[in-house]
């Protein structure tokens, strides 16, 4: 369990890690060539090994050094992923598309990951569908084939991060060009789509689609991974929940607009730099409403940690969740550390309260640990958070970061 001391204003500077959601689907991209592609700036996470394991497992040759990672060449991809790897981590689900442009076929387990509402993969099979793979679900597992890929155009009903990825991937090795109307535009994906254009398949954003030419076959490259978005939010509003001041160096501020403009709104001193975001906060803070949205909007991995932060701010606010339909987790052990919280529908309201109180709460996915330990750290006397491995998923040297900024964290049985 992790045991945090509350109620310290935290202060300092911490680096940011490499996104975890662009390392993922970076990861699957390597399964596009027999040629080394080298990816820098990876966070080594949990879900990040997972990622790499599968690859391994799928027949690449895997060197790490640091936070680099390099992986090579292998024979002929395999074409079973190892159910363990998929269930444990969701965007494993992405070596689909890469086997089916390279093998004609596949069988992936349906996914797991997150327990944040049911997650479907409907619309990455309508997409890779659409490029003339067909499919037979049968046991719980996905038994993908195709003749060959053949480029088209995909209109997605909902901007899906992973359709979007897996749609990307496929269409690399497709016949011609792809295009994706209505794509995910968040950060991670357009990361993706420049390692694709620097391993040879040319990605092209345009006003209301993203479009990818495919290649008979794609080089190697070296990438390096963006920052993580999630985390630097994560710090800032620690930074803000304590009434300290962090700043989150090597950091993209131009990636957190929805979160810093809602930190405004709040009362928060918002400092950027190019490369470098500074929250601090004084008092109280304001309430605020938001919604969370596709990128630009607000993301709904934010929401969570965003609530705590609310949770002991000055008056009513509210925060509808758009994106995922139960990821309210949390809710519960914030009430235990007395924050006034309640779910109507799809929207979780919050009366801030003057204090939360520490408790025996438990993580259950990446972004509710993160909402605990926020309110953790805000909170008087001692909580102890069950459930850390799902901290571990999401958040790079957690304890040591938080302890570089003042706080009293540690990891206990
Ligand atoms: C990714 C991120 C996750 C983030 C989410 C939204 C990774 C590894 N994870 O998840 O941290 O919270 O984007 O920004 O990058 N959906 C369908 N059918 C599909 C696919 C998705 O109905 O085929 C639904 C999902 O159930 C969900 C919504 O669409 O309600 C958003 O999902 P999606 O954008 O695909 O998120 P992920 O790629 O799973």
């Amino acid at each position: 369990m992790i045991r945090i001391e509350g109620g310290r204003p935290l202060h300092g500077v911490v680096k940011a890690a490499g996104a975890k959601n662009a390392a993922l689907p970076a990861v699957m991209a390597s399964l596009l060539t027999s040629e080394p592609v080298t990816l820098e700036n990876v966070p080594r996470l949990l879900d990040v090994d997972a990622a790499v394991e599968l690859a391994r497992a799928l027949g690449k040759e895997v060197r790490w050094q640091g936070t680099t990672v390099v992986l090579n060449g292998g024979g002929e991809l395999a074409t079973e992923a190892p159910p363990v790897l998929v269930q444990r981590m969701r965007a494993s689900f992405l070596a689909l598309g890469p086997m089916l442009a390279r093998r004609g076929e596949g069988r992936m387990p349906l996914p797991g990951g997150c327990a944040i509402g049911p997650r479907p993969v409907d619309l990455h099979l309508a997409g890779l569908r659409r490029l003339g793979a067909s499919f037979d679900v049968r046991g719980g597992t996905v038994h993908a084939s195709a003749r060959a890929l053949q480029g088209t155009t995909v209109y997605l009903d909902y901007p899906s991060v992973g359709a979007t990825e897996q749609l990307l991937l496929a269409g690399a090795l497709a016949t011609g060009k792809t295009a994706i109307v209505n794509p995910a535009r968040e950060p991670e994906v357009v990361d993706l789509g420049h390692l694709l254009t620097a391993m040879g398949a040319p990605v092209v954003w345009q006003e209301d689609r993203v479009a990818i030419c495919g290649q008979p076959s794609l080089g190697g490259t070296t990438h390096r991974v963006i920052p993580d978005r999630i985390e630097a939010g994560t710090y800032l509003l620690a930074g803000a929940i304590t009434r300290g001041e962090v700043t989150v160096d090597g950091a993209r501020p131009d990636h957190l607009d929805a979160l810093l403009a809602k930190l405004v709104e709040t009362g928060a001193d918002v400092r950027v730099k190019e490369r470098a975001v500074t929250v601090a906060l004084g008092g109280r803070a304001k309430a605020a409403n938001l919604q969370t949205l596709p990128y630009p909007g607000f993301p709904t991995d934010l929401q969570p940690p965003m609530i705590s932060y609310l949770a002991t701010a000055s008056g009513r606010s509210t925060a509808r969740e758009t994106v995922f339909s139960s990821r309210f987790n949390y809710v519960g052990s914030l009430v235990r550390m007395g924050a006034q919280v309640q779910v109507a529908a799809d929207t979780v309201l919050t009366d801030g309260v003057e204090v939360l109180h520490g408790a025996e709460v438990e993580a259950t996915d990446i972004r509710a640990g993160a909402a605990l330990v926020l309110a953790a750290l805000a909170a008087e006397d001692v909580t102890e958070i069950r459930g850390e491995v799902h901290l571990a998923r999401g958040y790079v040297d957690l304890v040591g970061k938080l302890r570089s900024l003042g706080a009293e964290v540690c990891v206990a049985d």
